[in-house]
């Protein structure tokens, strides 16, 4: 069958995040101290994914917005989480749900104004609580000054802060676009009879960081935000902007290393030192890019704490794995173990299990019918907090939000989304086998809005939301679940404070234990003398783990059902015990 769009995503966003990647065993750092082992606030912090545009609404525009957030500081308080990253609110015309930046020192007015975010940033340090601002310096907006200046003349003092192929020179060699309808990521403009590159969609033209000019203005819009007192960045598909601008052809069958042929250029190492230097260092930020190159090597080239670049990698290894037809627990298993080993000893890791740019965890990993959404949910929280790594929560995931179920294509916002649709319309697929996979896997469904309540619109907004809300609000929501001691949210609370309580959870050693098990993912955690033990039950049946571990005078530290567990585990039952 034809490589459609989204499956040539889905093969890049692995490429970026598993290719050579070596399993390497017998680690033990309860015993020499690495700069794994180093603590640091960003490796004990829990982070808060929030989409703003879904969060909550304070105007009735149906849009969520920066005084929204700040109505709702005392819940992400209460979750007991430290960091909250914001996806992109710049100025943009949104194209990309404001992935194309028109300008980078402005907000965008539907969240609000530098005010409203002053103010914010203010309020959630006064809490306790930090922000990270999502960094999209791989493009910008085809409507950012700069790029009408580029466009505007060959000689105009910011046509290299793009990537230009004269025409007369023919048409330029091939490259794959992620987002435009036909794949095609050279764009032909009339003004200069000249191509610009936009690996992204064709309003989000690639900034040329050759350029040290253009360099510059990055490390000055960053030292902006750091000025004001923003707390981290995270960097939006940096992996692209170091490319090989000799633009050769690429070999057959490059789809299958799509990253080594279009990104990861050994030049990322110096933007980032550079970046380092100029703006990283002065602050006490921390930092993350999307995704983590090519190979272990590449990950740890970019977050080494010694090498003086990143703070943490975001691999995809993992999250990939997900697919409608559902997912191999086995493999799942050494995915995460092989990625835990590699980081041992050396650089850090995020953990995550879903986000803007993927269905619900709930939906995608384990089971959200009515009879299992809960305590699948509680379950894929026990296992997201209790890994070595930094843990990002997506808003909703908390509560148990599950994929809305959208029937029609009008259901969906999502401008990529769209044009993957037509693609596979134009592709002869039919549309009621395209909106079928859609249910599972488009990005709109982890973009709906957060359910507060059983009130219209999940108490999300008092207009038309811009993205419908999930029909199950009037049982998913955070008013009552906050009254409800079961609930996902209270455990997800519990499983928050538990991670602070027990640092063996941030720090401590990871042994994977019954491996070839394929129902239980079980494994320890131990430092400095405390060893727990995780078990988690990924299946609707009933299952026993070989742990080889005795349970019987352990202290039961979390659990997702009501009565005492047993050495059978009950469909998604989770338990962490204290040895
Ligand atoms: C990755 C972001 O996560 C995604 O949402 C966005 O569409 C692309 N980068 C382009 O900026």
């Amino acid at each position: 069958m034809k490589k459609t769009f989204f499956t040539l995503l889905l093969m890049m966003l692995a490429t970026l995040g598993m290719l050579g990647c070596n399993s390497n065993t017998g680690t033990d750092n309860t015993m020499i101290q690495t700069d794994s082992s180093e603590q640091r606030w960003w490796k004990e912090a829990v982070v808060y994914q929030l989409y703003p545009r879904s969060f909550k609404d304070s105007d009735g525009d149906g849009i969520g917005d920066l005084k929204g957030i700040m109505e709702k500081l005392d819940y992400l308080k209460s979750l007991g989480v430290d960091v909250v990253w914001l996806n992109p609110i710049y100025s943009s015309p949104n194209d990309d749900n404001g992935y194309d930046v028109s300008d980078y020192r402005g907000i965008m007015p539907e969240f609000g104004t530098m005010q409203d975010f002053d103010a914010l940033l203010k309020a959630m340090h006064e809490k306790g609580l930090k922000l990270v601002m999502d960094i999209v310096v791989n493009h910008s907006s085809d409507e950012h000054e700069w790029f009408k200046q580029s466009r505007s003349s060959r000689d105009n003092k910011y046509r290299d802060y793009y990537h230009w192929w004269p025409a007369e020179k023919g048409k330029p060699p091939y490259r794959y676009s992620l987002f435009d309808v036909n794949h095609d990521a050279w764009r032909y403009d009339s003004l200069t009879n000249a191509y610009y590159l936009h690996y992204f969609g064709v309003k989000q033209p690639d900034l040329n960081w050759e350029n040290p000019k253009l360099r510059q203005e990055i490390y000055d819009m960053m030292k902006f935000w750091a000025e004001k007192g923003v707390d981290g960045f995270r960097l939006d598909a940096f992996q692209f902007a170091a490319k090989d601008t000799t633009w050769p052809e690429l070999p057959k069958g490059y789809e299958k290393e799509f990253a080594k042929h279009v990104a990861m250029k050994p030049a990322i190492h110096g933007y980032l030192q550079e970046m380092y230097e100029q703006v990283l260092s002065k602050y006490d930020v921390m930092s993350v890019a999307e995704g983590a190159g090519n190979s272990f090597e590449d990950a740890h080239n970019l977050v080494d704490a010694d090498r003086k670049e990143l703070n943490m990698a975001y691999a995809f290894e993992a999250i990939d794995l997900a697919k409608s037809s559902g997912y191999d627990l086995l493999q799942f298993k050494q995915v995460f173990s092989k990625w835990d080993s590699a980081f041992a000893q050396k650089g850090w890791l995020s953990i995550f299990l879903a986000n803007h740019d993927n269905a619900r965890m709930v939906t995608r990993w384990a089971n959200d019918s009515p009879e299992y959404r809960e305590v699948a949910t509680k379950m894929l929280n026990t296992f997201l907090l209790s890994m070595r790594g930094t843990p990002y929560c997506y808003y909703g995931d908390e509560l148990g939000m599950n994929n809305p179920g959208f029937t029609k294509i009008t259901d969906y916002k999502d401008g990529p989304s769209l044009n993957d649709y037509t693609y596979k319309l134009n592709n002869g697929m039919k549309p009621e086998d395209i909106l079928k996979e859609m249910q599972f896997s488009c990005r709109d469904n982890g973009r709906t809005p957060m359910q507060w309540s059983n009130a219209a619109q999940a108490g999300f907004t008092t207009g038309v939301p811009w993205i419908a809300v999930n029909q199950n609000y009037t049982t998913v929501n955070v008013a009552m679940q906050e009254k409800d001691d079961n609930s996902c949210l209270q455990y997800f609370k519990r499983m928050v404070s538990l991670r602070k309580a027990e640092k063996a959870l941030v720090y401590g050693k990871y042994t994977l234990l019954d491996a070839g098990n394929q129902q239980v993912y079980a494994y320890t955690r131990e430092w400095q003398g405390k060893k727990l033990l995780v078990l988690l039950n990924f299946s609707d049946k009933p299952a026993t783990a070989n742990t080889g571990v005795k349970t019987a005078n352990a202290k039961v530290l979390i659990h997702n059902y009501s009565t005492t567990p047993s050495a059978t585990l009950r469909p998604y039952e989770a338990v962490i015990y204290g040895l």
